[in-house]
């Protein structure tokens, strides 16, 4: 909108059409001037020779008509005065290019969203603190570009990015997206199978993809493609979202290129949202990361009885029934939603059903083998410290260094290899001992699959 001039909107053009036909004058008479001429200027009189009328400023037949068939705009004094003499509220009819803006830019944020982010709109429990916490992240226009979303298979990151995406973006004043997904494989609850799509991306032809979808043009020599689009981010308020980040062939050559550990080579004003199974392990003041754990136990007893509305066990069950699905679980919604599948499908007792998930090969392979096979010898040693014992309980830290007979250094690092990829979480204090705790899918799995 520029200066002081406005114009209607379509539908404020219907509206002003209807309250001009219910006043009853013809589009010529000059009550509608003198009128508006009047609340522009109470002491306004038709004095009157009555040949030459003159209207207060800014009133005539001409800006009269501009604003009845919204030609032109007009000046918003005027604007503002016809309304009146209509009895409309002007802030109704008016267009306004702001809020116009935002209406395409969501539009588009969503279709983006349902063309890339392969993600059914679930409701979803228990996500308010994360929300919270991530919008901050995202408005924060001087602050951190780099943020991170990371946890446990199955246990909602991709989920919470998309709805941070569609509910924040466009406050925040994201003015375009690009999601793009590194990831080929999803499981399917109902078949308790994962499938594959598509294949793997590198980070060339992320970059490609990024700029694509941003609508950025890229110079014919690859090298030079980076370069070029980041000094497009560098000059508006682009939003990007690599999804399962940690399944990109080359994923870690992507923080080669979007360098938290630079100075000088920052996204701002524009940011880039990750999703990863892995965290990032140095953290600057660039990063903001933030880790998702499973939903409360409210939150999860809420999803079981929304997702089982339809079973009769669940339905009749108590809330201290339903605890052992949260304590196996650990509130990792794909997990609960398994177990509600295989409640559905079999009738035995709870703890059979457990033992079913547990025998689950093809969700063991989906949520740790890659990582599994990839540890070293000593983040091995941890894990089998943890899962010897016969329950799976919180180990102090010098008793599992002990278990694992590791020395000093070599467990120090066993650690942060089991932490970076969240097969170990630390409970700790900046004071007290650490203890170590590991999910009890993954304590299951390991004994099944791997002693
Ligand atoms: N808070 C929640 N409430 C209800 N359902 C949820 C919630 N979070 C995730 N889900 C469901 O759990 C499943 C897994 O979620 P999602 O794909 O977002 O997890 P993820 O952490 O991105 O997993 P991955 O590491 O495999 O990418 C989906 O079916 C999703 O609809
Ligand atoms: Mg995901």
């Amino acid at each position: 909108m520029s200066g002081d001039t406005l114009i209607a909107s379509k539908e404020g053009l219907d509206n002003i059409k209807q309250a001009r036909e219910s006043k009853g004058w013809t589009v010529e008479d000059d009550r509608w001037l003198k009128e508006a001429s009047k609340i522009l200027n109470p002491a306004w009189q038709k004095e009157q020779n009555d040949q030459e009328v003159e209207y207060e400023k800014g009133i005539s037949g001409g800006t009269w008509r501009r604003f009845l068939y919204r030609t032109n705009p007009i000046n918003a004094k005027a604007f503002k005065a016809y309304c009146k003499v209509l009895a409309l509220d002007w802030r109704k009819v008016v267009y306004n290019e702001n809020a116009h803006n935002q209406v395409i830019i969501q539009e588009n944020i969503e279709q983006v969203l349902r063309e890339r982010a392969n993600i059914s709109k679930e409701k979803l429990f228990g996500i308010e603190k994360y929300l919270t916490q991530l919008q901050g992240y995202l408005q924060d226009a001087e602050g951190s570009w780099l943020i991170s979303i990371v946890g446990v298979g199955g246990v909602g990151k991709t989920s919470i990015a998309e709805k941070l995406v569609r509910e924040y973006a466009v406050n925040a004043g994201f003015y375009k997206i690009a999601w793009v997904t590194a990831k080929t494989t999803c499981f399917q609850i109902a078949s308790s199978s994962q499938i594959s799509y598509g294949s793997r991306l590198n980070v060339d032809s992320l970059i490609y993809d990024i700029a694509e979808q941003l609508e950025v043009n890229l110079p014919s020599t690859i090298k030079d493609h980076f370069f070029t689009l980041k000094s497009v981010l560098n000059t508006d308020r682009y939003l990007i979202v690599i999804d399962n980040l940690e399944t990109l062939e080359d994923h870690a050559s992507v923080l080669k290129k979007f360098n938290p550990y630079s100075q000088v080579d920052n996204l701002r004003p524009s940011k880039i949202i990750f999703t990863s199974r892995t965290k990032i392990q140095k953290l600057t003041t660039e990063v903001r990361e933030l880790e998702i754990n499973g939903i409360s136990l409210l939150a999860t007893l809420e999803l079981i009885r929304y997702k089982g509305s339809h079973i009769k066990r669940i339905r009749e069950a108590s809330d201290s029934d339903l605890n052992p699905i949260f304590n196996v679980s650990n509130g990792i919604p794909l997990t609960v939603l398994l177990l509600i599948n295989l409640i559905a499908l079999d009738d035995s007792p709870l703890h059979e059903i457990f033992q079913a998930l547990y025998q689950q090969k093809e969700l063991y392979d989906f949520l740790y083998a890659e990582f599994l096979s990839s540890i070293s010898e000593n983040a091995w040693l941890v894990l089998r410290a943890m899962t010897a014992l016969d329950s799976n309980t919180p180990l102090e830290r010098h008793l599992l260094q002990e278990t694992a007979g590791l020395d000093d250094q070599e467990f120090k690092s066993a650690i942060r290899e089991c932490l970076e990829y969240s097969l170990l979480q630390s409970i700790n204090s900046l004071t007290g001992e650490p203890r170590y705790l590991i999910h009890n899918l993954l304590y299951e799995f390991i004994r099944n699959f791997e002693i």
